[in-house]
């Protein structure tokens, strides 16, 4: 039953929103620094976006009620506080689609810090109704200003004239995204590309969810100074599905966001993220490796972990890329990806998620059998489940022109099929599939014959941090 009110809800909103007939209405949100809505009430049509745009300081669209217009509605909508910085460069905007035109709802600012702006009559109201008792925005601002407790609302007639507000001006796309589609965990679509000037909307669906910006290491939490949207409540009797958007001010760029619900479930930790503008060829920028760290739940201190280890890097001279491999994620027996391809001048970066495995140079023919002599060998690796920092270990490619072939020495995991490889081609008799047959067949060396002496050349590859 609830499934089915959602959803006809969702698509209500989806039809009208997409006819030509649906309009969206612009209101700004401390314009000048000022303590206002701008405008203070607008008339909106069911199928009608609201956009409320954030220009200054620290406020609020959070629902209320004609009778007590500083409290936050049960199961209203609200924004959540949206701090704007004075040199932001991205504007939070959130909207809320109309459903039903009859009804009149009344919002104002929940902050109170230095002031109490309700009280101040930073209060907005849509489709409210000059002429009633119990609906027009001047009673509902001067209640606010009274600061008029449920119990002792009053009804005063006024006269105020009702003008429509503007449609809004927007040069670019608007690109929807749906949080929490059919009761799921999902950002829906999962990742998009957005070019300067589109807009990007998250409509709320269900749940309580948030949209809010990580990074590529740390996809769990939250940016300093990014976009968030605060967790967005939606009531099973709600009437108005939230929703919050910002425009692109950079379509260059990568954005990496997650949902930072953590009851009951952290849904960071179940893939619920969300990227914009992903690469996905690159092992820094994929959507698919963003979640995949997210799965993993790397933890906070692991940026600066990961970081501090990194300054070991020489600050990267060869303008080669890095290329980001996890080493035992969701506590498997892998390395993800399984195999890469590098060319020289890249870094290849070994990150250890669990467990104590390492990355150990061995042969082709042998994979499980030994060392390679004088190869690259990480050590063990060894994570405590309660670490808090991870181990990350890197060396930079010089010859692009030799596959080379790593295993996880410890214990049986070689044998289990924990190897990874380098430039392997899959067309060869040397293939990744052909290394990883052989790890599992543990092909062993004969009595004689084997190649534990031979050296690895030295110049395919330069060794840069070490244990
Ligand atoms: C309602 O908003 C309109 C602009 O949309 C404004 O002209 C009018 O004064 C507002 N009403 C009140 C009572 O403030
Ligand atoms: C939703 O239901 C709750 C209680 O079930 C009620 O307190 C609240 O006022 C309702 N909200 C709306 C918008 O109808
Ligand atoms: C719209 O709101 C009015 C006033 O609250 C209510 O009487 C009516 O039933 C609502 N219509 C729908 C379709 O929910
Ligand atoms: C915004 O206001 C809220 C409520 O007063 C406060 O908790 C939060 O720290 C403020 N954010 C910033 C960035 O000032
Ligand atoms: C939404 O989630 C937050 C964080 O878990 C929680 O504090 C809040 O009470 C939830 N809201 C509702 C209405 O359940
Ligand atoms: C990125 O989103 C597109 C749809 O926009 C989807 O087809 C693709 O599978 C997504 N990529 C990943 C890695 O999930
Ligand atoms: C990691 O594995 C190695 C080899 O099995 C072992 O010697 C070492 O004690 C392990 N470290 C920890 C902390 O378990
Ligand atoms: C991790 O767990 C071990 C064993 O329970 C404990 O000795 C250690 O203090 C914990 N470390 C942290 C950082 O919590
Ligand atoms: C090699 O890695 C790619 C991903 O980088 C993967 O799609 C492919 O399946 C791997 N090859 C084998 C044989 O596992």
């Amino acid at each position: 039953m609830l499934a089915f009110t959602r959803l006809s809800l969702a698509a209500a909103v989806l039809a009208p929103a997409l006819s030509t007939h649906a309009a969206k209405i612009l209101v700004q949100v401390g314009p000048g620094g000022q303590t206002i809505f701008s405008p203070s009430n607008v008339t909106a049509s069911v199928g009608d976006v609201v956009s409320f745009q954030f220009l200054s300081k620290n406020h609020s669209v959070t629902q209320s009620s004609f009778a007590s217009p500083c409290e936050p509605l049960a199961g209203g909508v609200d924004s959540g506080f949206q701090p704007v910085a004075v040199d932001a460069t991205n504007l939070p905007e959130f909207s809320i689609a109309i459903n039903n035109a009859s009804k009149p709802l009344f919002f104002f600012s929940a902050q109170t810090a230095l002031v109490d702006e309700c009280n101040l009559g930073m209060v907005f109201s849509i489709n409210q109704d000059a002429n009633s008792a119990t609906k027009s925005f001047t009673d509902f601002q001067a209640n606010a200003k009274a600061d008029v407790p449920a119990a002792k609302a009053t009804a005063v007639v006024s006269s105020s004239t009702v003008a429509a507000a503007p449609a809004a001006v927007s040069s670019g796309a608007k690109i929807l995204v749906q949080v929490g589609a059919g009761n799921g965990l999902t950002f829906s679509p999962s990742n998009i590309s957005a070019n300067t000037g589109d807009t990007v909307s998250f409509q709320f669906l269900n749940g309580n969810h948030s949209v809010t910006e990580s990074s590529f290491a740390s996809p769990c939490e939250p940016l300093a100074g990014g976009i968030d949207s605060g967790l967005q409540f939606v009531a099973a009797n709600s009437t108005e599905i939230p929703e919050f958007s910002f425009t692109i001010t950079n379509g260059l760029k990568q954005f990496f966001f997650f949902s930072k619900q953590t009851v009951p479930v952290n849904e960071c930790n179940k893939g619920m993220v969300f990227s914009i503008n992903q690469d996905p060829n690159s092992a820094v920028k994929s959507f698919a490796a963003f979640q995949a760290n997210a799965k993993a739940d790397i933890p906070a201190s692991t940026a600066s972990a990961v970081g501090t280890k990194a300054t070991a890097v020489p600050a990267k001279a060869s303008s080669g890329s890095e290329i980001l491999v996890q080493v035992g994620a969701d506590d498997s027996l892998t390395f993800s990806p399984s195999n890469i391809s590098a060319k020289a001048g890249d870094t290849v970066t070994f990150q250890f998620l669990s467990k104590n495995h390492s990355v150990t140079q061995t042969t082709f023919a042998e994979p499980c059998s030994s060392p390679l002599f004088g190869g690259i060998d990480s050590g063990f690796q060894p994570i405590a489940p309660n670490a808090t920092a991870i181990p990350q270990f890197s060396f930079t490619l010089n010859n692009a022109n030799t596959p080379l072939f790593f295993f996880s020495k410890q214990g049986a995991e070689c044998t289990k099929g924990m190897v990874f490889s380098i430039n392997q081609d899959p067309n060869s008799v040397k293939s990744f599939a052909a290394f990883q047959a052989n790890a599992e067949a543990d092909i062993r060396p004969a009595a004689k014959g084997n190649k534990r002496g031979r050296r690895v050349h030295a110049r395919d590859f330069s060794k840069v941090v070490g244990k």
